[in-house]
């Protein structure tokens, strides 16, 4: 709500400039889908089996509200098959799934994000990354850390999960029983545990850089070497597994140390090079990032960055005849582009005045039966003690377009 809002729609558009600069097109993907959609890029995550908000509708359709934005867009680009690639898109979208609401954790929550469609090209991954790194530090982020790592190819995912597997598998007895079922259904979710036993355990199992090919390590090569030289610090860390199934290669997360750590990650992505298969169509590369908007909010809020987003009107009318003149003169300024402000109802001077204070307007133009009969209007600058001006009533908007 206002005036919180007002960081809101400065951080939307913020983004939308940043990312149009890079080439990236805003998609408007549709808050539903059938659920089969999300089904076959995560079985195995709670984001898809336990919290998903599915239904039927009256046509006996099963459908899921998006709980992510990714599938969603490449099961877009594989309807409309767009001709340009790669193909990059951008979106800000709702997002919902059946979480513990907590400060920072949303039942619904909204993301900013990017997906880039149609190439391998490990320079992508860079591009993202900095896409994003770039928007934090622009909004002046300071306290921010790139955690960052690699799945390898799909068979290199799906080698690390029997390898890892096995391993649990021989230390099933010293995990926590909560984590005992996890490791038997998909290992890789163990490394995501919260639990401190089972992470002083995973210090000795084997990590994914021990077990993938020679090609992702080029790419992983690639891309780390493409973020040192943007100078976009980075920290490698082997057990980064993140709450999706469908990442090979590059994964990533941004956290605000200003946050508390369980709701710490204002955005994250990485590589999904079989998502599409995965969704029934042709094998096409993908990278991208999705990032929380009430996240990133609260990190603004924690490291203190006063954005000067107000909203302040440039002046206030104050009408004591009736309120004709306050609406003719509101309505001229409004289309000269000039933020102007007015009160209603025929209220007091006073009233009116308290208005104007309130609006935090840099100006107040009163306009009363005096005004109206010498054909002017007096200016009163509402911050600091200028003595008033008589302004002729058509230089009116004129000057204040010049006190903008
Ligand atoms: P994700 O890590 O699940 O990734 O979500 C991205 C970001 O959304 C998180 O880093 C966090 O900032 C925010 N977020 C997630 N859940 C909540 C919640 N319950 N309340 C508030 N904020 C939340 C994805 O969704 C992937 N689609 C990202 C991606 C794009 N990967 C590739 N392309």
């Amino acid at each position: 709500m206002p005036p919180e809002s007002a960081l809101w729609v400065d951080l939307v558009s913020r983004f939308a400039k940043h990312v149009s600069i890079a080439g990236f097109g805003l998609v408007q993907s549709p808050m539903f889908e059938d659920i089969g959609v999300f089904q076959r890029v995560g079985e195995g995550t709670d984001i898809v089996t336990k919290e998903m908000y599915d239904f039927e509708d009256k046509g006996g359709r099963h459908l899921a509200l998006r709980p992510e934005g990714t599938a969603s867009i490449v099961r877009a680009y594989l309807q409309h098959r767009p001709q340009r690639s790669p193909w990059k898109v951008w979106y800000v979208a709702p997002n919902f799934r059946y979480e513990r609401p907590q400060a920072g954790r949303y039942r619904q929550h909204h993301q900013l994000g990017v997906e880039v469609l149609g190439s391998a090209d490990a320079d992508l991954d860079v591009e993202v990354i900095c896409l994003q790194a770039d928007f934090y530090a622009q909004l002046g982020l300071k306290q921010v850390r790139l955690l960052l790592n690699t799945m390898g190819t799909s068979a290199d995912r799906a080698r690390y999960t029997t390898v890892l597997g096995e391993w649990l598998a021989d230390h099933y007895q010293e995990l926590p029983t909560q984590d005992q079922e996890t490791a038997r259904t998909n290992p890789l979710r163990v490394l995501d545990s919260k639990r401190a036993e089972t992470q002083d355990l995973l210090t000795g199992a084997p990590i994914v850089l021990e077990v993938i090919s020679s090609e992702a390590i080029e790419h992983f090569e690639r891309v780390k070497e493409g973020l040192e030289a943007a100078a976009v610090h980075f920290e490698v860390e082997p057990r980064l597994v993140r709450g999706l199934d469908y990442y090979t290669h590059s994964t990533f997360e941004f956290q605000a140390l200003a946050l508390e750590s369980a709701q710490n990650a204002i955005g994250g992505g990485g590589r999904y090079d079989a998502l599409a298969a995965a969704l029934g169509g042709p094998d096409t590369p993908g990278v991208g990032f999705g990032s929380g908007i009430e996240r990133i909010l609260l990190a603004v809020e924690a490291e203190k960055i006063l954005a000067d987003v107000s909203g302040a009107p440039l002046a206030f009318v104050v009408d004591t005849t009736g309120g004709r003149h306050a609406r003719e003169v509101v309505l001229e300024a409004r289309r000269s582009g000039l933020q102007v402000d007015r009160a209603y109802d025929r209220r007091s001077m006073k009233s009116q005045m308290k208005a104007a204070d309130r609006s935090r307007a840099a100006l107040a133009v009163l306009i009363g039966e005096d005004e109206v009969s010498t054909n002017t209007a007096t200016i009163r600058n509402m911050r600091g003690d200028t003595p008033q001006t008589s302004i002729e009533r058509s230089a009116l908007i004129e000057y204040l377009r010049n006190q903008q």
